[in-house]
């Protein structure tokens, strides 16, 4: 069953690592610069920086793309023994590294490695003429790390070594922040990520999902939501649970050939003008059976939106006792079915749309027998 757990921020002074949001996501990706054209044309990102052979770099290529507050990092290889190559033959295109912006990222590596956290880049300058960075990262589930960035009085696009891009969005789509960021991780390993977050990095469980609340004939996960001192930044982790047939986290670990990101979720002001402009532009969505419509108003009551748009748009609606909120999730955003995104609009809610679980597994469900995978 559901389990919300009351997940207070601590007193200030009781966080040890506090984190004042997501600076990044960096994606390792086979192809950075048409990785980064799909996502200015598809989603609505401006280019702002890149490096590669131009600035000096010689072994790797990347652009940082921007749009509200979320910023993107995409990262090629340039030889085919390189780390980057190595992880994009391995995944496939995928998350890399989910970056915190922190005032101190020394004391933040000596408060998670004193707590058991695995440093994975000590914590190191960049400098140019445009001031300094400091970064350091600790790993996670997976192959993905956390890394911390301090770049207070920074004055250039994203860190030294970077130089100005400016290729804005045809059109922005909307997308403000990153919401929520979840993690696919092995059978019977969910609570020893929730552990790791609550111990290492000090958040807490704000919520539990059992295989009670999200089954269908075949599908099943569980799923813990965890989040930080400020509630700036959740993270639910799922595993699979027994099903009949493979869970969808089976079929993303299987075709990962391992645990790492499975959605990244974005806010907009405007769900109905988002999905709109981006159905227009090629991003093909999750479809849930029409039925779910019939019997929608009677279940989350009355929301401002137009229930006709939602309806014809596919967005998924859910309410509890904060509010509502409007979803919708892409198809995975490449040939293998791993990462996805989610587009969100909260009216009070603080939930995740465990109301649309089920309609969303059948939906699902249907996908992977397209795939041959169920
Ligand atoms: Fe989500």
């Amino acid at each position: 069953m559901t389990q919300a757990t009351s997940a207070k921020a601590p007193a200030a002074a009781q966080d040890f690592l506090p984190l004042d949001g997501i600076d990044h996501i960096e994606f390792y990706v086979g192809n950075a610069l048409q990785a980064a054209q799909y996502y200015r044309h598809l989603f609505g990102f401006d280019i702002v920086a890149r490096r590669g052979l131009e600035t000096g770099d010689r072994e790797k290529a990347s652009y940082v793309l921007e749009q509200g507050k979320v910023r993107f990092v995409l990262t090629s290889a340039l030889s085919p023994d390189h780390e980057v190559a190595r992880f994009c033959n391995l995944h496939g295109d995928g998350v890399k590294a989910v970056a915190f912006r922190v005032k101190d990222v020394d004391k933040s590596i000596a408060e998670t490695r004193k707590r058991g956290a695995t440093v994975v880049q000590q914590p190191t300058t960049l400098k140019d003429e445009r001031g300094e960075v400091r970064i350091a990262s600790i790993r996670t589930y997976g192959e993905v790390i956390h890394r911390f960035v301090s770049r207070e009085g920074y004055k250039g696009e994203f860190v030294p070594g970077f130089e100005p891009m400016s290729m804005k969005a045809l059109k922005p789509t909307g997308l403000a922040s990153v919401d929520h960021i979840v993690g696919n991780v092995e059978l019977g390993a969910m609570n020893h990520w929730a552990s790791y977050y609550a111990n290492v990095l000090g958040f807490q469980q704000l919520l539990h999902f059992t295989d009670d609340d999200i089954s269908t004939e075949y599908s099943a996960l569980m799923s813990k939501v965890m989040q930080n001192g400020t509630g700036k930044i959740k993270f639910p982790l799922n595993e699979p649970a027994e099903g009949k047939k493979k869970s969808q986290i089976e079929e993303y670990l299987d075709f990962n050939y391992g645990p790492g990101v499975q959605h990244i979720a974005m806010t907009t002001g405007d769900i109905c003008e988002t999905v709109r402009t981006l159905r227009d532009r090629g991003v093909r969505f999750l479809r849930v059976p029409d039925t779910y419509y019939d019997a929608l108003s009677e279940r989350v009551g009355k929301i401002d939106e137009d229930m006709a748009t939602i309806r014809e748009l596919g967005i998924l609606v859910d309410r509890d006792e904060d509010g509502y909120l409007l979803q919708i999730f892409t198809q995975p955003l490449e040939d293998r079915p791993t990462l996805f995104f989610e587009v969100i609009e909260r009216h009070g809610s603080r939930g995740f749309g465990v109301g649309n679980f089920k309609a969303l597994f059948v939906s699902i469900e249907e996908e992977q027998r397209r795939r041959g995978t169920l």
